[in-house]
Formats: structure tokens, C-alpha cells, sequence
């Protein structure tokens, strides 16, 4: 992503959320090395974004929205896979924020393999609301998809 998709961003940013970001905000995050960004183009148009942070113990998702149209087609499944797959030998462990009442992206996140790990009282403002922060632990995932393949196998 380069600044010249700013707008776009900004727009679906603005579109998607009760309290977006800042476009001086997206363009900083955008902007700083150790920030990751990525969008997705189809036919040339952006249809969502993620960015993201890699500290020294997790990788953290900042932010990821998919334009409205495009939605529950896996544009937010396959940017998520993408990056989780690209930082898989740096990082063991992916975590995020959700707002409690956003039933879509935690469904998401659950089918991906992300775990509820403690809640934030009040985080949110524009409406004032908990943050649920969840974490997708590489090492629990292969266990779990391990088992879910012997058991298949078990019934076959
Ligand atoms: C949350 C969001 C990113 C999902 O993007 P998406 O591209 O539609 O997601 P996908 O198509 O990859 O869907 C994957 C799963 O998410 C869940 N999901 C997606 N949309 C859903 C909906 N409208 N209702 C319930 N679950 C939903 C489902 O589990 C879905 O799997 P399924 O289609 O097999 O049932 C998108 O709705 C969005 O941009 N929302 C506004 C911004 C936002 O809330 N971002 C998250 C901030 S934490």
C-alpha cells in the first residue's frame, strides 16, 4: 500500500466505523517502518485493508475493514491468512481489539482460530463500549487442527 491509496483507505475507514481513524493517523501508521499495511485490489479498486504492528512478543491488528459491497465474500479471511501466513517465523502470537457489540468480526476472528483473552472495560468511545482482546496462538492452532483432523479420521 502507498500513500496514493490514502483516500481509498480513508474512505472505507470512514464508512466503516462510528469512531475511524484519522487520515493523519492511517498516513503515520502507513508511513512508519515497523507498521505493516496491505490492501487487497480487485480490477484496481481497493476493497479493505489491514494494518498492523509487529513488536518484540506479538504481532497486533490495528484495523482491518472490507467496503460493504464487497463483504462476506473472504477478502477479510484471505488478508488476515496473508499476513498471519507472511509473519508466521517471526511471530507465535497475533492479537486485536474488537468492540464487544461487533458480532461480524467476531465471528471472523473465531473462525480463524482467535481466542477471547480478557476484556477492556469502557475502551471504546463513540459510543462507549468494552474492547474484547483476542489472541490466534500459532502452536494451540496446530494442536487443535490436529485433533479435528483425527477425530475425521475417526468417523471415516
Ligand atoms: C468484519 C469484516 C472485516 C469482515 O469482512 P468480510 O470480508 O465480510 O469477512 P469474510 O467474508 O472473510 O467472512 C469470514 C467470516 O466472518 C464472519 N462474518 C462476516 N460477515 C458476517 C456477518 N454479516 N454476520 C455474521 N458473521 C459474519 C463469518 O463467520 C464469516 O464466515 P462465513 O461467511 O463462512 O460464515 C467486515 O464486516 C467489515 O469491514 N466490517 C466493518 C469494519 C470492522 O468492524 N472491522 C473489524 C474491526 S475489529
Amino acid at each position: 500500500m502507498t500513500l496514493i491509496d490514502l483516500d481509498d483507505i480513508y474512505s472505507i475507514e470512514s464508512n466503516s466505523f462510528p469512531d475511524p481513524w484519522a487520515k493523519v493517523t492511517i498516513e503515520d501508521s502507513i508511513k512508519k517502518l515497523e507498521s505493516y499495511a496491505l490492501c487487497y485490489l480487485n480490477s484496481g479498486e481497493i476493497v479493505g485493508y489491514l494494518i498492523g504492528y509487529g513488536s518484540e512478543e506479538a504481532y497486533s491488528i490495528y484495523n482491518i475493514a472490507i467496503k460493504s459491497f464487497y463483504q462476506r465474500r473472504g477478502f477479510a479471511t484471505y488478508l488476515l491468512q496473508t499476513v498471519m501466513q507472511h509473519h508466521k517465523k517471526l511471530y507465535e502470537h497475533y492479537l486485536l481489539e474488537v468492540r464487544r457489540s461487533n458480532i461480524k468480526a467476531a465471528n471472523l476472528y473465531f473462525k480463524l482460530g482467535f481466542k477471547i483473552i480478557y476484556t477492556r472495560r469502557n475502551y471504546y468511545t463513540n459510543p462507549l463500549e468494552d474492547a474484547v482482546v483476542m489472541q490466534f496462538t500459532i502452536k494451540n492452532r496446530m494442536i487443535e487442527q490436529a485433533v479435528e483432523d483425527s477425530s475425521k479420521g475417526d468417523n471415516s
